[in-house]
């Protein structure tokens, strides 16, 4: 039992910082610099394609409520990840967290279940990343072969020149008639994800100056379309009432909509959220991590929350939630303004933004498998690195066809619900995490003290829980045979392997 709960020592991962080179990290990051970078991380495929999804299905105009919802999970997280962040602050994720606090056992279930995060993550990304590029594509009548386009058996029909998927016709409308077609593979998907692949093993320069030059375009697309919109409703309240009317639909029956609908809603729309933890891995180069690290988490997920509230808001007033269940929503709702440009601009954005999430999502999962085999805890290729590239690049390409091949035959709504559950279970064992260390070491030198404790990780695990409650059944068997695989990987190599498990006793216990 005490090998399970084995710590990697602090003098350990100092070492190993020093090793990187990541010793010479600048701390140049301030407060705004973080807030840019959770935001450049969050903005993505969940506000730009999953919540037109959660309208539609879930719960309609209310939708803007589920976001409130998820955004306060987040907080109570995102509180105790600021802590970690201030004690560990070492360019790593929940999982160096995990094994310098609450064991080996503990580190490596975060580890592989980050896997769940961000190899599927970008699956997820890639998904709606492949509608807003073909609706884009379409808008320039370049017409890829719809079975192309789709998972297996997804039905497609041909609709004012665009191939749709049939559910996302809109209400009302039938399909008799017009040109029908059966998704075989979603190959965008996989292109995209080979491309994002190549260019994280040929490695890219992390440059802050790009990173901030993305997050500017995303926020203005968002913005664009909060002014196109927002001005269009202003002008024309008598649609804005008739769209969000009833705010909250009467209930299907099934567990959608009504009141029920919304935390359903916020489980799904979660997705949009993720991201802002990689706040919590630039804490070596804040130049003030007590004050401005939590800062840096909780001003991003401010400024994302009220956007998202604001941008679910305008487009269940532009058109019928019903409507929304389409791989472009945003672009949809805007051409309901009649300006032109606007859905062309959207989903240039789309292509632009989703992308670098993409990127992020992809190197977070590499770096995560990297320090998970450095520590002896996989085998020694996945921390190989390229003699040329210099960058981890079996592991990048291991994980970059597993992320590539999952778009191609599971759909976007099946993907982020892993994801959802993934980080979701990350957010449990991080909160949980906060409140044992209070316990066990209550003298450790905490620059940043999550505050109301334990009741902030009480709420935080609670409304995790609370959320993972709400995902579907067929994701919780995944997740867990997913852990099962794990815990015998864990069980059959890694702790045999672990090199912390190889350090004498005494070296391998934390003091206060
Ligand atoms: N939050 C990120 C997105 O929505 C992962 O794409």
């Amino acid at each position: 039992m005490s090998k399970l709960l084995r710590i990697k020592p602090m003098s350990m991962l100092t070492e190993e910082a020093a090793e990187q080179g990541e010793h010479t990290l600048k701390r140049s990051l301030g407060a705004v610099n973080l807030v840019t970078l959770g935001i450049g991380a969050v903005i993505g495929a969940g506000i730009f394609t999953l919540t037109g999804q959660a309208a539609a299905l879930r719960a309609g105009p209310a939708v803007a409520l589920s976001f409130v919802v998820a955004g306060l999970t987040c907080a109570f997280a995102g509180l105790c990840y600021a802590e970690f962040a201030s004690i560990i602050p070492i360019a790593g994720s929940a999982y160096t967290y995990g094994y310098a606090t609450l064991g080996e056992l503990v580190a490596w279930i975060i580890g592989w279940d980050l896997t769940l995060e961000y190899a599927f993550g970008a699956s997820t990304v890639a998904s709606g990343w492949a509608g807003y590029f073909n609706s884009l594509l379409q808008q320039f009548h370049i017409y890829l072969p719809p079975q192309i386009t789709a998972t297996p058996g997804t039905p497609l029909v041909f609709y004012h020149d665009q191939w749709l998927q049939l559910m996302s016709l809109p209400p009302g409308v039938s399909d008799a008639g017009l040109p029908h077609a059966t998704g075989v593979v979603n190959l965008i998907a996989v292109a995209i994800v080979m491309v994002i692949t190549a260019i994280l093993v040929i490695g890219i320069k992390e440059s802050a100056n790009f990173n901030s030059a993305v997050v500017i375009i995303k926020v203005t697309i968002v913005c664009i379309f909060l002014v196109i919109g927002g001005w269009f409703l202003f002008k024309h309240p008598e649609i804005a009432k008739m769209n969000w009317h009833p705010f909250v639909p009467p209930p299907d029956g099934k567990g959608n909509f009504g009141w029920g609908g919304i935390p359903k809603a916020a489980a799904s729309i979660f997705f949009a959220y993720i991201g802002f933890d990689a706040v919590s891995t630039a804490a070596q180069e804040a130049k003030n991590p007590k004050r401005d690290m939590p800062i840096g988490i909780l001003g991003s997920l401010v400024v994302c929350t009220i956007l998202y509230i604001l941008v679910s808001l305008v487009l269940t007033g532009l058109v019928s939630y019903k409507t929304l269940n389409v791989s472009a929503p945003v672009a949809l709702a805007i051409d309901a303004t009649g300006v032109g440009w606007g859905s062309l601009l959207v989903k240039i954005g789309a292509v632009f933004g989703l992308a670098t999430v993409m990127l992020v999502m992809l190197l977070g999962q590499t770096r995560v498998f990297y320090s998970m085999s450095k520590d002896g805890l996989l085998p020694k290729w996945a921390s190989a690195v390229h003699p040329k590239f210099r960058t981890p690049w079996i592991t990048t390409i291991v994980f970059g066809s597993f992320a590539a091949i999952m778009p191609a035959f599971f759909n976007i709504e099946v993907l982020s619900e892993l994801v959802n559950i993934g980080t979701l279970l990350a957010f449990t064992i991080v909160s949980a995490g906060v409140w044992v260390l209070r316990v066990r070491h209550p003298h450790m030198e905490r620059p940043f003290k999550t505050p109301f404790v334990p009741l902030v990780p009480i709420l935080g695990i609670l409304s995790a829980v609370y959320l993972m409650t709400r995902l579907m059944l067929f994701t919780w068997e995944v997740m867990i045979v997913w852990l099962v695989i794990g815990l015998l990987i864990y069980f059959g190599y890694s702790q045999k392997h672990s090199k912390v498990q190889q350090l004498p006793e005494p070296q391998a216990v934390q003091g206060d």
